[in-house]
């Protein structure tokens, strides 16, 4: 196995426009894996055949980490020079038209660090394929739009792997001999490589079974390390959950007899919807109240949802190629927002899918590595993962959704899915399946998937008598490659609130149309204008409504009007915007102004005690209210980040409101105080608003007392996290015990002490990066966990702004240590970790130059990876 070989060979850049189908198809494969302990072999048997005229030779695609044992076609073995084989190909010169192929390939899974293709985690076999990990199997055509069916036969040691797994439906199995056994698996429909599966191993299994509509069986089964089995409870229910909504929401069936979903614990990403055998970071599986925080629930349920509605968005119909990532991911990452809108509540989470769109796809569609919804180019398709792709991406099909309505969309789901089942298709396709069925034009539209920025909008208003007239305009900033934008098409949501906090509904001329909770605006040019009537004196625009296009904006509205809103808007999104805007607009001038900050403006006080006493109030939504945004929001609003400034500012600013109202904070603390757990929504809301109280009175006068007896008297993971990650932002005297207490109480689960790593991480205190890099050497971390790695390296250099900026640059330094590191083992990983290198455009002076230091440090190391080296060299750029 020669792996330098392949080193040397930078890949190139691979084009949207250059797509052609493949030349050669394969129709079905039937793959046998003859596991090992220190070694695999692969037998792969396809159906080749051609499909482009001519005479060209059979390309596969292959990798540098296996061994090919020998090559056969028709049952006839091929010598050395029938054949070229490269680092990362396998050419075969002459081959008839239509033939069988036999490929026998060796792998050593046990020492795959990269985690891509056949590994090892937790003892057990388990397969990565998406994007190409298949082609670390075997040598194959290993691209989306050949689609195969295929038998799976795994032979492994009985008491090793008790259990072997694959793709479909089972089929035979039973002993080979004394030691060793086999199972087979047929899938009956065709796929593409990167949703193969494989699992061999010891795990316990927690079964169930669903009926669907049409009364199909599904025996459902999670399998997990057996000692974990008590925490797969939640994720069962959410698959049962997904499995009844996705009938009734988007008329989608389930279509093999069983659902298998595995819990691994090294994962490069969240999970993989595999066909009928989902392979999750166990992150996402395993939970119970003790372990796991409300949020840890909701996001289990949201990624069981998310690979389960993949089996139609994604594998019944998947995609031509890997620019077209966003039709399965914005697809499905949108049907799971839906879901878990259903489950819990639609007004928070939308909250939560703003915060998580600016908070990184705004920055990234800023920065140098922005790019469209459906990328261009690429070097390495998995540095495509992006929040762009996925969130974004969900974003436009929310705009559609928006536009065309709920069942008009429902219509255009339907004939998508219809037209399109069993093909590999482009994102084009579904926006036509869109417009054919409402009869709908979405040509300007189609826009978002091609320009990448996040456009900017500004409103202003022009009163006459009562009618007022709005004033929208739109521009988009440049992007790398993208110097000039057209205007975008998007639903601009807006309402009306009357002076006494009534909702109005004034006449609208011409472009916007009334629906229940709002005005829906048509915007298609750079400058529009939409006149209201009958508009009385005192009345306030609630504008972009549940954020209703993925935009920044700004307007005329007065902090008055922003105060009045944030008492008295009915839409969620607007209301909780107009309170944060109060609280950024007043950093803002802070950080730049230079002027002290020694008081709040009464309206901001008067505004935060109006919410602190609004009874009427879903109290998770009071919760996100009282949230002050984010240092990385507002550093975004900032000319220049100024993170030291700006962090003091914010911590002034909660100083000050626990000073004007920590009385009713305290009451309202312990009114919510619970006799014994629950886990219904309005406990997890009344959860959710103590912490967030917590969090301010942790600032006062018995601060520490209060907090630590929150600590001690915790009965789950939610509490007691949150007394925690205050504890360990504090100087409080019982810091250390209680970080020590939590390491000896959670030592044995990784899941738990992942959290103990990242609360660290995120500590704003000064000695926060030492600390960090100090914990690398602790006896519980590993680069080699992908878990471990981002909840130490990614929570301190993705969310802790402050600190990864301090001023000496060693948090830079850090991180490119870090990606050197990871890099050597696996690069997938090293490459998310780039990112906030390259932002050294929002920074001046000797910041700008040392974060500009540590990139080129990595890229002038020789041992670099393609992976990152795409990402350094975009950010220098
Ligand atoms: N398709 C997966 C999802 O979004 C993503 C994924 C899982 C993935 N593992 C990966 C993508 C590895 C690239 C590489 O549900
Ligand atoms: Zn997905």
């Amino acid at each position: 196995m020669d792996v330098s070989a392949a080193a040397s060979v930078p890949k190139s850049e691979i084009y949207l426009a250059d797509y052609r189908p493949p030349a050669f198809a394969i129709d079905h494969v039937q793959l046998t894996f003859r596991l090992f302990d220190d070694f695999a072999e692969v037998e792969a048997v396809s159906d080749v055949r051609r499909q482009e005229k001519g005479t060209a030779p059979l390309m596969l695609d292959g990798g540098p980490y296996m061994d090919l044992v020998s090559v056969a076609v028709d049952g006839e073995a091929l010598t050395g020079n029938a054949y070229t084989l490269g680092s990362d190909s396998l050419t075969l010169h002459d081959v008839p038209d239509q033939f069988s192929l036999r490929i026998v390939t060796r792998l050593k899974p046990q020492e795959n660090t990269r985690l891509e293709g056949l590994y090892h985690s937790g003892g057990n076999f388990c397969t990565q394929c998406e994007a190409e990990g298949f082609r670390h199997i075997t040598y194959f055509v290993d691209r989306p739009d050949n689609l195969a069916r295929y038998s799976v036969r795994i032979e492994a040691n009985k008491a090793r792997c008790p259990v072997l797994l694959s793709n479909g439906n089972p089929g035979d199995a039973g002993d080979l001999n004394e030691r060793r056994h086999f199972a087979e698996w047929h899938d009956p429909f065709p796929k593409p490589s990167y949703l193969f599966a494989l699992v061999a191993g010891k795990l316990g299994v927690l079964s169930d079974s669903f009926t669907t509509e049409s009364g199909r069986d599904v025996a459902l089964n999670i399998y997990a390390a057996p000692a974990d089995l008590d925490k797969c409870g939640y994720a069962m229910q959410s698959l049962k959950r997904s499995m009844k909504w996705d009938e009734e929401a988007f008329g989608r069936e389930y279509d093999l007899d069983v659902y298998n979903i595995v819990a691994v614990g090294d994962f490069n990403m969240g999970a993989m919807e595999n066909k009928g055998l989902n392979i999750f970071n166990s992150k996402y599986v395993l939970a119970s109240p003790d372990t796991a925080t409300d949020t840890d629930f909701d996001r289990i349920e949201g990624i069981i949802g998310h690979e389960y509605f993949h089996n139609w968005s994604g594998n019944r119909v998947t995609c031509r190629d890997w620019f077209q990532l966003s039709l399965k991911e914005g697809l499905t990452v949108f049907r799971d927002q839906q879901f878990s809108s259903d489950m819990t509540s639609r007004a928070v989470k939308r909250l939560d899918d703003v915060r998580l769109l600016r908070m990184l796809q705004f920055p990234e569609d800023a920065g140098p590595l922005a790019h469209p919804v459906r990328p261009e180019k690429y070097i390495e398709i998995n540095n495509f993962y992006t929040v762009t792709v996925y969130n974004k991406g969900a974003e436009v099909i929310r705009m559609m959704h928006r536009l065309l309505g709920a069942d008009g969309f429902r219509a255009g789901t339907d004939l998508y899915f219809d037209r399109h089942d069993g093909q590999a298709v482009t994102c084009e396709d579904f926006v036509k399946a869109m417009e054919d069925a409402n009869g709908a034009d979405l040509g300007q539209f189609r826009l978002w998937y091609s320009q990448a920025g996040t456009p900017k909008l500004t409103v202003e208003r022009m009163r006459d008598g009562n009618q007022v007239t709005l004033t929208i305009t739109q521009s988009c900033p440049p992007t790398p490659g993208q110097a000039e934008k057209l205007p975008f098409h998007m639903p601009f949501m807006v309402g009306w609130v009357g002076a006494d906090g009534a909702e109005i509904r004034p006449t609208i001329a011409a472009d916007g149309t009334w629906h229940e909770d709002g005005c829906l605006l048509d915007l298609r040019q750079e400058r529009q204008q939409f006149v209201f009537e009958g508009v009385p004196e005192g009345a306030v625009p609630s504008l972009l409504r549940d954020f209703s296009c993925p935009v920044l904006m700004t307007s005329d509205l007065t902090e008055a009007e922003f105060a009045f809103l944030s008492g008295a808007d009915t839409d969620a999104f607007a209301r909780w915007e107009a309170t944060q805007t109060l609280v950024s607009n007043l950093l803002v001038r802070v950080v730049e102004g230079d002027e002290p900050l020694t008081s709040l403006p009464s309206h901001l006080t008067d505004a935060y005690g109006a919410v602190l006493t609004d009874e009427n109030t879903d109290p998770a939504l009071i919760a996100e209210l009282l949230m002050l945004p984010s240092e990385i929001d507002v550093g975004q609003k900032l000319k220049v980040l100024e993170a030291e400034k700006l962090h003091k500012a914010r911590e002034t600013v909660l100083h000050l409101l626990v000073k004007a109202h920590g009385g009713v904070m305290r009451s309202r603390y312990e009114a919510l105080a619970s006799d014994g757990f629950f886990q219904d929504q309005d406990a997890k809301a009344a959860r959710k608003l103590r912490n967030v109280l917590l969090g301010y009175l942790a600032l006062g006068e018995d601060g520490e007392a209060l907090v630590k007896t929150h600590y001690d008297g915790a009965d789950n993971m939610t509490d007691q996290m949150a007394a925690l990650s205050l504890v360990t932002d504090s100087d409080f005297a019982c810091r250390k015990v209680v970080l020590d207490d939590f390491y000896a109480q959670w030592k044995d689960n990784t899941l738990v002490i992942d959290k103990w790593f990242a609360v660290q991480a995120n500590s704003k205190r000064e000695d926060t990066v030492e600390v960090v890099r100090a914990l690398t050497n602790h006896e519980a971390f590993t680069i080699k966990n992908p878990n471990r790695l981002r909840s130490l390296v990614s929570s301190f250099s993705m969310l802790n702004q402050v600190r990864f900026h301090s001023e000496d640059g060693a948090g830079y330094r850090f991180l490119a240590d870090m990606i050197e590191a990871v890099d050597a083992i696996n690069p997938q990983m090293a490459a998310k970790l780039v990112a906030p290198l390259g932002r050294w455009r929002r920074l001046e002076g000797r910041a700008r130059d040392m974060m500009q230091e540590s990139l080129r440090k990595i890229a002038g190391n020789a041992a670099t990876s393609d992976d990152v080296r795409e990402l350094v060299e975009k950010s220098l750029t």
